[in-house]
């Protein structure tokens, strides 16, 4: 696997540091790991730069000094590439030639995948759980922020090696579809998504909307949703033939969604047939005194030295409560599939709801408790004024793609680029995908935030479709290649010929990719891809402006930087699928 060569030259300071204690007759060491690296704000200040402070209570010395030292040692230990010592700073710049043959012969391992992919997560078995809707709605704007933040978050880990499984849950079961349902009931008048031509999630939807009506006016329809929920838990054959009619209708119409937005599922779980899990756990925890009996019968678990107060388990009647069958879901989980990290992708102000789920989990004695994360994201809004759902409360998920999609269509048909794209309408909708889908992850998931759905579609800034636009200008570029005599059959002879600034910005940036992987996948964080994207973007274009690359004046250095824009292009797309932008090669 490629070394990175961050970590080459942490190592190197390493030694060097520890040399220099050892000289000292000092027993103290450091580690690679510890090293503080930092990028030198000019390039003409060198590649990398590395900071002395650290080391002055060991050596007793200025880190001045200390960087005189430690540039002396380096130069003992033959390493290539210029080192210099900058007032605390040893800076390193790296041997470019030496760089892009490493990089080239890495490039042309493309075809394995391998790449750029850290192996940071071999052999871990990781359970991401996503999206996780409730059957009485479509989905809305904050599930498209869920769906891609878990499938991205997966596709990062699986980078890492990562064994992972994605699992959704789907609350099929509860008041909240019976009052669907009863609205249907009342005024269906045996209606259906094909009869009406309504997506059958918005079918769905629609009755929820018109059961809410009904309350305003005769509030006594709440209890018979509760009555008919009753009679769902005892088995009602016609409740129960109605109940599955509709949820088969939502979640069909659900899972059109997530194909549309290239969002998958390993594994599906139904509230409705996980619900009575965790029961017979509450009665264990209550043997081994974990929890105990209130005095009106209710079970209860005291958390008040964990901050998180007291918390019920069990009604008074017996009945089980949300966070009872996430207990018995999780043992259940565990032992389908035995994982060493399960990650909830779950909207932040349920994030006392899984504080107290981990806590109790452990209370229990489940080892793996300690591995259970909850990856919680913020709201997310549209602009005052934008686009309303039908509902006129949230924004549905669907008719933000189909009017993002519109806008995209617009923009192709205003540049007359029809003809030119072959195909307007597919390639709109990968516009729109790849301008939410960056919008959304470019962003912190704690953070709340806004999407603006004009400016997510802008062609130049940090936008998808930017991301896209690079990636089409790069085929487009090699499509020529490949047409003028042969330029792209000839091998990169001599890459120590891309030596120039622009170009050494692109390998560098090339050779990051490796660790921006391995960071996202640490902190559970797309932003890092997104970042990592924009400035690869950002050192192409330049390295595209500055540099003649078909009509370069000799064969060799025209061979060479296609190669590099070969490398380039496998690099943006590879990134691309990890944030859930649709690659083009037209565009
Ligand atoms: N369907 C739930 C909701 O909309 C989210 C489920 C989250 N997952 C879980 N295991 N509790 O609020």
């Amino acid at each position: 696997m490629f070394i990175h060569y961050k970590e080459i030259w942490k190592q190197r300071i390493a030694n060097a540091i520890n040399a220099l204690l050892a000289e000292n007759g000092l027993p103290e060491t450091v580690a690679a790991s510890s090293v503080v690296v930092k990028i030198p704000p000019q390039s003409s200040m060198g590649d990398l730069g590395f900071p002395m402070f650290a080391y002055t209570k060991l050596l007793r010395k200025a880190p001045p000094q200390i960087a005189q030292s430690a540039l002396e040692k380096l130069a003992d230990s033959g390493a290539s590439g210029g080192v210099k010592v900058m007032g605390p700073h040893v800076n390193i710049f790296l041997d470019r030639a030496e760089t892009v043959l490493e990089l080239l012969k890495e490039s042309a391992l493309r075809e394995k995948g391998s790449f750029g992919k850290p192996e940071t997560l071999k052999g871990a078995r990781i359970m991401l759980e996503f999206s996780s809707p409730n059957t009485n709605k479509p989905l809305h704007l904050g599930h498209l922020r869920n769906d891609i933040l878990g499938e991205s978050i997966s596709r990062i880990l699986a980078a890492c090696g990562a064994d992972v499984r994605k699992v959704c849950i789907i609350n099929d079961r509860g008041v909240h579809i019976c009052k669907s349902m009863l609205a249907y009931q009342a005024y269906g008048e045996g209606k259906t998504p094909e009869s009406e031509r309504v997506k059958s999630d918005h079918f769905v939807g629609k009755w929820y909307v018109r059961f809410n009506q009904m309350s305003k006016e005769d509030p006594c329809v709440e209890e018979k949703a509760q009555d008919m929920l009753r009679k769902w838990e005892a088995g009602d054959e016609e409740v129960t033939a109605l109940w599955k009619k509709m949820n088969e209708w939502a979640v069909a119409g659900m899972k059109e969604t997530y194909k549309r937005t290239g969002v998958s599922f390993d594994a599906y779980y139904f509230e409705s047939k996980t619900y009575l899990l965790g029961k017979d756990e509450i009665a264990r925890g209550l043997e081994k005194g974990v929890f105990y009996k209130a005095d009106d019968g209710a079970v209860m678990i005291d958390l008040s030295t964990e901050g998180l107060g007291e918390k019920a388990l069990l009604r008074k009647d017996g009945t089980s409560i949300y966070i009872t069958q996430d207990i018995g879901t999780a043992i259940f989980r565990h032992e389908d599939w035995a994982f060493d990290r399960l990650i909830y992708v779950v909207g932040s102000e349920q994030q006392h709801h899984f504080k107290t789920l981990f806590s109790i989990l452990d209370k229990l004695g489940y080892e793996w408790a300690k591995n259970l994360y909850h990856l919680s994201y913020g709201m997310v809004n549209l602009p005052e004024g934008k686009m309303k759902s039908r509902e006129g409360t949230v924004v549905d998920a669907d008719d933000l793609l189909d009017s993002l999609k519109e806008m995209a269509l617009q923009e192709i048909k205003g540049k007359e680029r029809e003809e030119a794209v072959g195909n307007p309408d597919e390639i709109a909708e990968k516009v729109a995908l790849g301008a939410l889908h960056y919008y959304l992850l470019q962003v912190s998931a704690a953070k709340d935030m806004l999407f603006n759905p004009k400016e997510s579609l802008s062609f130049n800034g940090n936008t998808g479709p930017y991301l896209q636009y690079m990636g089409a200008r790069i085929s487009s570029m090699l499509r020529k290649a490949a047409l003028k005599d042969g330029a792209l059959a000839r091998p990169a002879a001599k890459p120590e010929m891309l030596s120039g600034d622009a170009e050494w910005e692109v390998v560098k940036t090339l050779l990051d990719y490796n660790s921006a992987i391995a960071a996202a996948a640490e902190k559970m964080d797309s932003s890092v891809v997104a970042t990592y994207l924009y400035s690869l973007s950002k050192s192409f274009s330049k390295f595209y402006h500055d540099c003649p690359i078909l009509n370069a004046d000799n064969p060799d250095l025209v061979a060479a930087r296609l190669a590099l824009s070969e490398a380039a292009l496998f690099v943006l797309k590879d990134a691309l699928n990890l944030v859930g932008i649709p690659f083009l090669d037209v565009m």
